[in-house]
This record gives structure tokens, C-alpha cells and sequence, in this order.
């Protein structure tokens, strides 16, 4: 939990609160206020703030506070790992049911394509429209399956960051040439980077959603930058990887939800691509995922791992 100062010397606390909720929205806040700072309070109670002390802070307050803060985030955990129990056992049901009905439609569709008069535009495209959306429902299928396994024994072994940036990027590069608008790739790798024990596969996904994000996010090009770096010598040692983009921006509403499963604010997309990213790396790896926005300026996500893991 964290006790917040209502007034800070350089940062505004609706920002801070904000930040925390980012990084995890179970995080109980507490707003420690100097009398007179109701209003400001009142304020980020309704952002999403637990409770209030007001200053002096008397210690017996204090226990109180900490004890509420306490019984409400375990209420808080326990409510969301009944989620994804069930979700876990209902996605590999439902996966299963409505994977071989699209299996026959696809199989179905090719036959189709064979017969159908080359000719004839109108079938040929209609076909092209079943075809895609039966791929995305796989895709989205798949998603859903990644996201609710439970976390099995995974393989980890000492993994290199940057191939699996470079690994990435080779990914991405047909949709980075075919789009509209440029897309300027810059990669500042350290050469001298660590490696770490990570599963090479589950970071790549990582890197894949954040870079699909950060293109979608430039739909009128932009810059895409990729560090990656360490501080061997400093303690808490840790790798990075950083992910800067020109794009759109987020909207400061929408910073705590990023990582909800389901959230997201394009037509077409799941909302899964970031709620996984944080599981592989939170839970999978230990290690933290960040991601600070400024509308219409950009967008820079951070991945930090453990040195040893
Ligand atoms: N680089 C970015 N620039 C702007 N907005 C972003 C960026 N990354 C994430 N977002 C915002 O976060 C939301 C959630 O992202 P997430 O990847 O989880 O889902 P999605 O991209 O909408 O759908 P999916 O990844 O499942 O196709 C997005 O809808 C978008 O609003
Ligand atoms: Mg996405």
C-alpha cells in the first residue's frame, strides 16, 4: 500500500495516484492531508484513492488505516483470482467449440473458392471477407488461450534481449514496410547487455504486441525507437528494454486500464495484448512493465527485468 502526501514539493499527487493505479489498480492509497485539503482529497478519493488521514497523523489512525487498506486489497486479489480461475476452465472449453465449427467453415471456403466463377468479383470478395474473419476469430481464440493457462512449468534458459529484438523487428518488418506512411526503425542495443534466464518465445510475444501497438498507434508514420541497456553496477541490477513511439498518445483517463484484460479503444482490437504482456512479465518473470504516454506526443513502454532471475 502506499501513504500519499496530498501536497507534493514537484509533482502533482492526482499523477502519482494515476501512475500507481497503472502499475497495479489493487494498490490501496492512502492520502495523508494537511487540514484544509478536503477538497483536493475529495478529488482523489474519486480517482480511485482507499482512504485519508489528516495530519498530525495520530499512530492508533495510522493502524486503522493500514488494517482497512489491508483487508480490502486481499478482498480485492482474492475476487480477481476467482476470475481467472474461471476463466481459465471456460476459455479451453469454449476454444474447443468454436475452433472446429470455423475449421469446417475454412475448409468449406477453399472448396468454395475453387468453384466459384473467376469472374464473379462480388463472390470471390465475399469470400475474401469470411476468410479474414474466420482468422481473426482464430486469432482471437488464441489470445484468449494464451492469456488463461495456467502458469505450467515453462522453459527458461539464458536468453539474449537483443536477438529477441532483432527476432521481433524481422517479425514486424513486413508490416513496417507495407505501411502507408513511414515508419523510421531506430535500435540502440547495448552490445554488452547481460543475458538472463527468460523463455525466448513468451518475451518475443511481448515485444510483438508492444511493436503492433506502437504501429497501430502511428497511423500517419512516425519514429520507432528500441533500446535496450543495463545497470550491471548498480543495485537493484537490472536489463531494459525500452519501446518509444511517435504515435497518437494515450489519453491520461485511460492509463490505469492498460493492462485490464478486454480493455481497449480500437474498433477492432481484444484488449489482450497488453494484459498479456504484463502476466509474462509480472508473473511469468518477475520483473516490471511501465508504459508513460503524452497524447498526440507518444508513447514509451519499459520492461525491466531482474538481472538474476
Ligand atoms: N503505443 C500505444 N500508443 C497509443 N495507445 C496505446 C499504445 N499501446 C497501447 N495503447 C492503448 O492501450 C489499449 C490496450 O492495448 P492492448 O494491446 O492491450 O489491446 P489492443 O491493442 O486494443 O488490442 P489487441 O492488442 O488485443 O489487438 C489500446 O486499445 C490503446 O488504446
Ligand atoms: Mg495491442
Amino acid at each position: 500500500m502506499v501513504i500519499l502526501n496530498h501536497q507534493l514539493p514537484d509533482l502533482e499527487s492526482k499523477e502519482v495516484l494515476n501512475r500507481l493505479k497503472g502499475i497495479d489498480r489493487t494498490i490501496p492509497i492512502i492520502i495523508a492531508m494537511a487540514v484544509g485539503g478536503e477538497r483536493g482529497t475529495v478529488e482523489l478519493l474519486k480517482e480511485g484513492a482507499s482512504d485519508f488521514l489528516v495530519k498530525p497523523i495520530r499512530s492508533r489512525d495510522l493502524l486503522e488505516a493500514i488494517k482497512r487498506a489491508h483487508t480490502k486489497r486481499m478482498a480485492d486479489l482474492e475476487i480477481q483470482s476467482k476470475k481467472f480461475l474461471s476463466l481459465g476452465k471456460l476459455f479451453p472449453f469454449l476454444a474447443h467449440e468454436i475452433r472446429n465449427p470455423l475449421h469446417a467453415i475454412g475448409g468449406a471456403l477453399t472448396i468454395l473458392q475453387r468453384k466459384c466463377d473467376a469472374q464473379d468479383d462480388t463472390i470471390a470478395q465475399c469470400i475474401e471477407i469470411i476468410r479474414e474473419e474466420v482468422r481473426r476469430l482464430n486469432q482471437f481464440i488464441q489470445e484468449c488461450l494464451d492469456f488463461s493457462r495456467p502458469p505450467a512449468r515453462r522453459r527458461f534458459a539464458e536468453t539474449d534481449l537483443n536477438e529477441i529484438i532483432r527476432s521481433s523487428l524481422n517479425t514486424m518488418a513486413p508490416v513496417i514496410e507495407a505501411h502507408p506512411n513511414k515508419i523510421e526503425v531506430i535500435t540502440n542495443l547495448d552490445e554488452t547487455l547481460p543475458k538472463i534466464k527468460a523463455n525466448f518465445n513468451e518475451i518475443k510475444q511481448v515485444c510483438l504486441n508492444i511493436l503492433k501497438n506502437a504501429i497501430e498507434a502511428m497511423k500517419n508514420g512516425g519514429k520507432l525507437e528500441i533500446h535496450t541497456s543495463s545497470n550491471q553496477h548498480e543495485r537493484p541490477r537490472n536489463v531494459m528494454i525500452k519501446i518509444v513511439d511517435t504515435g497518437m498518445g494515450i489519453d491520461e483517463k485511460n492509463l490505469p486500464y492498460l493492462f485490464d484484460p478486454f480493455f481497449s479503444t480500437k474498433s477492432r482490437g481484444t484488449g489482450l495484448g497488453l494484459a498479456l504482456c504484463k502476466k509474462i512479465i509480472v508473473e511469468n518473470h518477475r520483473g516490471q512493465i511501465d508504459i508513460e504516454s503524452k497524447k498526440n506526443i507518444g508513447t514509451t513502454v519499459t520492461i525491466t527485468f531482474p538481472f538474476s532471475l
